[in-house]
C-alpha cells in the first residue's frame, strides 16, 4: 500500500504479536523506528476456535509525523483489512477488503460515508488497462488496416504496420511486466501471460517477413519465392491469433478489475462490450473490402467481336475502353 499507516497482527502458533508499520509502495513495509501501539495483555488464544484477540491502543495523535498517520476527529477516514494465512512472515494477503468510519470528541465511531468503490480503485491497474485496450483495440484495428486494406499506399502502410507492430509489443512488455507475478489462479493471469509470449514471438516472426520480403527482389527461383510466401503466411496468421487473445485477454482484464478488484462493479459489462465491438468491426471492414473488390471490377466490359465474325486481335487500349 502506497502511503499507509498500519497495524499488523501476527499469530505463530500460541503466541502473538503486534507491529507498528509505515508503507510508502506495494512492497513489503518498513516497521516504525517508534512503535506508538500498546496492547492490553496477554493476547487471548481460544484453542476451540484456534482464534487470537488483539486489543491494541495507540493516541490519535502519536506526535510522529514522519511514521504516523494523525488520526483527525470528525472527518471520514478510509480504513483497509487485509489478512493472509499459511506464514507468521510478510507475504502479500490472500484476501482484503475497505471501510471507512468517523471519530467525534466524544468517542463514538459511526460508519463513514465514502465511496467504497472509488476507495478500491486502483491507478496502476487503470494504467495498464487503457493501455493494453490502446495497444490491442485501437492499433490492433490499425495492424489490420495497414496490412489489408490500406494496400494503395503499400510502401507507407507497411512501415507505418511495423511501427505500429513494435509499439504493441512495447506496451505489452512494459505494462505486463510492472504488475506480472507469475500467477494462474485468475483466467486473466492466464491470458495475459500467453498474450504476452505470443507478442514477442509474433512480432518477431513479422520483422523476419519484413526481413526476407527486402531481401527477395524478384529475380529469385520459384522454391525460394514459395519459402517467402509461407513465412509471410505463417506471420498471417500470427497476427489474426494475436488480434483476437489481445482482445479476449482486453475482456478478461475488465472482468477481473471490475468484478474482483472492484468486487462486482457493473462496468464488468464493458469487457464483453469492447470485444464484441472489435469482432464486428473486423467484420464491417471485411465485408466493405469484398463488396468493394467485387463491384470495383463492374466496369470492365467484354469487347464484342465486330470484324465479320473473324478473329480479331484486340490492342491492350482497345480492351481498357
Ligand atoms: C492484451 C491486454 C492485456 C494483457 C496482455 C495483460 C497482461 C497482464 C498480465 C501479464 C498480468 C499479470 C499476471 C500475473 O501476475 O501472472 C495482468 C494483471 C492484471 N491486469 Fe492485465 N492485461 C491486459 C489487459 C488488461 C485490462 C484491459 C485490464 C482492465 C483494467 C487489466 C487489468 C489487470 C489487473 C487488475 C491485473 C492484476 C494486477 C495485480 O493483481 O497485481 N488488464 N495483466
Ligand atoms: C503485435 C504485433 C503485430 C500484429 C498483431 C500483426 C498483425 C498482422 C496481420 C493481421 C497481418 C495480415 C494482414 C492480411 O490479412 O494481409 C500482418 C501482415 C504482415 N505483418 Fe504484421 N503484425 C504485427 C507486427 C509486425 C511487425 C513488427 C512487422 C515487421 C517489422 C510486421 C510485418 C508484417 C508483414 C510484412 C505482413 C505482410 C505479410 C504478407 O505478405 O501476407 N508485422 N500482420
Amino acid at each position: 500500500m502506497k502511503n499507509t499507516d498500519m497495524i499488523a497482527w501476527f499469530v505463530d502458533g500460541q503466541e502473538g504479536y503486534t507491529k507498528d508499520y509505515w508503507s510508502t509502495d506495494n512492497v513489503a513495509p518498513i516497521e516504525d523506528t517508534i512503535s506508538n501501539l500498546t496492547d492490553d495483555r496477554p493476547h487471548r488464544y481460544d484453542a476451540a476456535t484456534k482464534k487470537m484477540t488483539f486489543v491494541t491502543r495507540r493516541p490519535l495523535d502519536t506526535g510522529d509525523v514522519a511514521q504516523d498517520f494523525l488520526v483527525p476527529l470528525n472527518e471520514e477516514l478510509a480504513m483497509i483489512y487485509g489478512h493472509a494465512e499459511g506464514s507468521a512472515a510478510w507475504r502479500i494477503h490472500d484476501e482484503y477488503g475497505v471501510w471507512t468510519l468517523r471519530l467525534s470528541e466524544d468517542g463514538s465511531v459511526v460508519e463513514g460515508a465514502l465511496d467504497l468503490t472509488e476507495l478500491r480503485r486502483v491507478d496502476e491497474y487503470e494504467q495498464h488497462g487503457w493501455w493494453m485496450w490502446s495497444a490491442w483495440y485501437v492499433v490492433g484495428l490499425l495492424l489490420l488496416v495497414t496490412k489489408r486494406y490500406a494496400k494503395k499506399t503499400w510502401s507507407l502502410s507497411h512501415y507505418l504496420h511495423a511501427i505500429l507492430g513494435y509499439f504493441t509489443l512495447l506496451v505489452t512488455i512494459v505494462w505486463a511486466s510492472k504488475v506480472i507475478e507469475w500467477r494462474f489462479d485468475t483466467p486473466h493471469y492466464i491470458l495475459g501471460t500467453i498474450t504476452l509470449f505470443v507478442t514477442i514471438v509474433g512480432a518477431l516472426s513479422g520483422s523476419y517477413t519484413a526481413a526476407t520480403m527486402k531481401i527477395y527482389n524478384g529475380d529469385k527461383d520459384w522454391a525460394e519465392k514459395e519459402r517467402i510466401e509461407r513465412i509471410a503466411k505463417i506471420h498471417r496468421m500470427a497476427g489474426y491469433f494475436m488480434l483476437f487473445i489481445g482482445n479476449l485477454t482486453i475482456m478478461s482484464g475488465c472482468f477481473h478489475y471490475f468484478g474482483d478488484v472492484l468486487k462486482g462493479d457493473k462496468r464488468k459489462i464493458l469487457g464483453a462490450v469492447s470485444m464484441i465491438s472489435f469482432c464486428f468491426l473486423v467484420i464491417l471492414f471485411e465485408t466493405i473490402y469484398r463488396l468493394r473488390n467485387k463491384f470495383s471490377l463492374g466496369h470492365l466490359k467484354t469487347p464484342k467481336v465486330t470484324d465479320g465474325g473473324k478473329v480479331k486481335t484486340f490492342t491492350p487500349a482497345e480492351v481498357d475502353t
